[in-house]
């Protein structure tokens, strides 16, 4: 039963499970779970096999519940399997770590066998794990939908085993590990599967928020609460801390699901009514109820306290995480179901107007208005937003305005004549079915008005459509927008990474994408690259660009791995009147663009305290344009698509 009612999450975070502490012997299982699932849990996290047994030749695997007590469905909506935690694959003992790689074979066969969507790995013993790593390695090569959560303390812990004696040892280092590293360790021996994920457990204690962040863009599929991370209310129900529930809401918004686990610290018999949604049947039968009860109450209020995902969220919830390519809209011409995507977002409208209205009322002073007409030009006017926008700043502002629409797809110009016809714009505006960069106008503009900006600015090619354009403005003409600059940040994004990964091949992780960013952890914040400026009056001008930039990650974050950078932009388009989706100067409320992505080939691990260094091309051909990108610290990459090979935009 979901977790409560939250317009437009259709996640996997809607859904709580509970854990099974001891091992349900003979067929208990079905009425654990009936339990469990009468007091609104959805799923178990159960172990599968008893944990005293130990291979032996022709023993018989000594299952919780034969395959028959439940049905399929039953068994793979609502039983996550518990891998035996005995077992240690890294362990000295030899005979130990062969009954351990026997013991995890048997138990995940079993578990594919019953369909289970994923068993939980118990968390490697050691940050030295590659034994235990090369056997689930093995396993995954031959999984075919079954997922694997490894389970990570997410506190930072003390050293276990042979590390701590390591650690007295050493008076450098440091006595506390960081589990991310034992996660990081893992998942590169296992070459960055995409059925290895992390299931993380929570205690009373949280490292820091930046160290907690690095999370959100590892593939997290369970938040596990130990019940000793709850603190109690005043009225003797658990409860948690502010940081702990602002870390569960962070989960939930990246689609994490809640597991509580543990023994009930908090021994209440009364239970709120009717906490969880649709449980009509919330009556007092304290008879069946799960003793966990008044913990998943309490995450279920978590849930519910949460705002609503506005409007734009719900509608962009399927694009989260997909990659696109970007739009060529000067090679290709757009289609109609793109220009219709445009035009809904009023947002992007209404700043063009403001500033419009601006610059004409900068240009025509009041004494002016009745005896002067400006001439304003939408360059690329596709179906003719803009023109209606600037013809609306005109009557705005009292000022007269003669607009030519120039628009080089055919198709857009069969709308843009209908519209001047329905609207009895004829005596206004003048339409042109041309590239603006070969069009000889008759006259020069004062306003040059243009929407050619890509996810990462100058990436559909505005500054060389608009250097073309800049001869028929006049010389002290307004250019709108004036100028854009891109951004770009270092992120975690472990989801992105192994799509690209599943082409097998360079050219695609040398392609920038388009993307609606959602499980990434944005490791610090954007820096300026390229900035362009219009019109363009310097004597040499050059579209090509290069720039080196650094990124400091906050101290307290720890290690992280860089999988790409995220890139935005922002324009200003007259003087105070900007448009962009820079993350921390983002226009509310646009939606035209999701951010671009440029990954990186091979994920780069960057230590404690260490600066990114990264450089960034922009390099302009007789045909095309393309980026070049490459990391130099902490580690050298290789230089991203060398010559434009594997990715360009066309001129
Ligand atoms: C991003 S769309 C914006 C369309 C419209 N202004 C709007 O806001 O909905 C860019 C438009 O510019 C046109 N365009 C791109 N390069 C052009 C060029 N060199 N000459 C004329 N039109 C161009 C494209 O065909 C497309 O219609």
């Amino acid at each position: 039963m979901p977790l409560g009612q939250r317009a437009g999450d259709k996640s996997d975070s809607r859904y709580c499970g509970v854990e099974v502490l001891d091992f349900p012997s003979g067929e208990e299982l079905p009425a654990v779970l009936s339990q469990s699932l009468s007091s609104a849990f959805d799923f178990l996290l159960a172990p599968l096999v008893d944990p005293g047994y130990r291979p032996a030749p022709g023993a018989v695997l000594p299952v919780a519940a034969s395959d028959l007590v439940l049905s399929p469905s039953q068994w793979s909506s609502h039983i996550v399997g518990k891998i035996s935690e005995w077992i240690d694959l890294d362990s000295e003992d030899e005979q130990l770590r062969l009954d351990s790689e026997v013991t995890l074979k048997q138990e995940i066969a079993w578990a594919s066998h019953l369909s289970l969507q994923a068993c939980v790995l118990p968390p490697p013993r050691r940050s030295s794990c590659a034994n235990y790593a090369r056997v689930v390695n093995h396993i995954l090569q031959g999984l075919t939908n079954m997922q694997l959560w490894l389970r990570i303390p997410l506190e930072k812990s003390e050293p276990m085993d042979e590390d701590h004696d390591k650690a007295t040892n050493n008076n450098n280092m440091n006595d506390i590990v960081d589990s991310w590293e034992w996660w990081n360790s893992f998942r590169l021996l296992c070459e960055h599967s995409s059925q290895l994920c992390v299931a993380l457990d929570i205690s009373s204690t949280l490292p820091s928020m930046n160290s907690l962040g690095r999370w959100f863009g590892e593939p997290v599929r369970a938040a596990v609460l130990q019940t000793n991370a709850f603190l109690t209310n005043s009225r003797g129900y658990p409860c948690l801390s502010k940081r702990h529930q602002k870390l569960l809401t962070g989960f939930f918004n990246h689609s994490v699901q809640a597991i509580i686990s543990g023994r009930s610290n908090h021994n209440v018999s009364q239970i709120s009514e009717g906490v969880l949604s649709g449980d009509k049947d919330h009556t007092e039968d304290t008879a069946v109820r799960h003793a966990l009860s008044p913990y998943l109450e309490y995450i279920a209020y978590i849930y519910q306290k949460m705002d609503p995902l506005p409007e734009q969220e719900c509608f962009e919830i399927n694009y989260r995480d997909f990659l696109q390519s970007p739009l060529q809209p000067l090679m290709d011409n757009l289609e109609a179901q793109t220009y219709e995507t445009f035009e809904k977002d009023t947002v992007k409208y209404t700043q063009y107007q403001r500033a419009i209205a601006k610059a004409l009322v900068d240009r025509v002073s009041d004494d002016e208005v009745s005896t002067t007409r400006m001439v304003l030009m939408v360059v690329g006017a596709g179906r003719g937003p803009l023109v209606r926008a600037s013809l609306q700043a005109a009557e705005e502002t009292g000022r007269k305005l003669k607009v030519y629409a120039v628009e080089k797809n055919p198709n857009a110009v069969i709308t843009l004549h209908s519209l001047v016809k329905l609207e009895g714009w004829e005596s206004l505006v003048t339409i042109i079915s041309s590239d603006m960069r070969c069009w000889d106008a008759p006259e020069k503009a004062d306003i040059l008005v243009s929407e050619l900006l890509g996810s990462f600015g100058d990436n559909e090619l505005s500054p060389e459509c608009l250097d073309g354009a800049q001869r028929f403005l006049k010389p002290d003409g307004i250019s709108i927008p004036s100028s854009y600059t891109s951004f770009i940040e270092p992120i975690t994004a472990s989801k992105l990474h192994n799509d690209i990964k599943a082409h097998k091949d360079i050219a695609h992780f040398e392609t920038a994408y388009v993307v609606k960013l959602h499980r990434v952890a944005r490791l610090a914040p954007p820096q300026s690259v390229f900035t362009y400026t219009h019109p363009n009056h310097s004597p040499n001008p050059s579209n090509q660009r290069y720039t080196k930039l650094q990124f400091e990650i906050p101290e307290d974050t720890g290690s992280c791995l860089v999988h790409g950078f995220a890139g935005y932009f922002d324009a200003i388009l007259y003087k105070d009147v900007h448009l962009g989706i820079e993350p921390n100067t983002a226009t509310p409320n646009m939606f035209s663009w999701f951010p671009i992505f440029f990954p990186l080939r091979k994920p780069i691990y960057v230590p404690s305290k260490s600066p990114i260094e990264v450089h960034f091309w922009r390099c302009c051909g007789a045909t095309k344009v393309w980026y070049e990108w490459a990391v130099m610290a902490p580690s050298p990459s290789p230089i991203h698509n060398s010559n434009g090979r594997s990715y360009w935009v066309g001129l």
